[in-house]
């Protein structure tokens, strides 16, 4: 028995897309770095695309778990390739918290149906674009430390090598 609403159902579809389309920009991401010679900075990329397929189906199974069908629609084409480092993190931070919007857009829904278990799937999903955010946040700075606004210089190196084996989780203060 299906035990969304159709509202909802269609609405969890959307972030389903948006998910599958966050792992390909930041696929198409990580094959620029590559070409640009920044290879941690490609695994780093390479590494989330992971992650926003495994949120994509973490969204497919809520939906198929309450009765509902999940739809796989055509997803959008990635973005242009950046134009450089910079402006590639930037991107990634705003890509993020338009999906954090998104994400909120289902909690209202939730909230306004008084559909407690979406609400609470949902919550995970709060908190995973706080930490998203702080992420891709915290690139930035270091980003910024190194450069000194010069590309290409021994302190992108340095940062490049570091992004290898960066996490892909971040503690949030509230955790700590
Ligand atoms: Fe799955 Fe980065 O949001």
């Amino acid at each position: 028995m299906k035990r969304i609403s159709d509202r909802m159902e269609e609405q969890l579809n959307i972030q389903l897309t948006k998910e599958a389309e966050a792992a390909q920009v930041f696929l198409a991401y990580g094959s620029w770095a590559e070409t640009q010679g920044f290879p941690g900075i490609a695994e780093f990329f390479y590494g989330h695309e992971e992650e926003e397929r495994e949120h994509m189906k973490k969204i497919m199974r809520y939906i198929n778990g309450r009765g509902g069908e999940s739809k796989f629609p055509s997803i959008p084409a990635a973005p242009a390739n950046p134009e450089n480092l910079k402006d590639c993190l930037n991107k990634a931070l705003k890509h993020e918290i338009e999906n954090s919007k998104a994400i909120d857009e289902i909690v209202n829904l939730a909230h306004e149906e008084k559909d407690w278990a979406t609400f609470n799937f949902a919550q995970w999903f709060v908190k995973e674009q706080i930490e998203e955010e702080t992420l891709v946040q915290n690139l930035i700075d270091k980003y910024n430390l190194a450069s000194d606004e010069k590309e290409n210089n021994e302190n992108l190196y340095e940062l490049d090598k570091d992004l290898a084996t960066a996490p892909q989780e971040v503690k949030i203060p509230r955790e700590e």
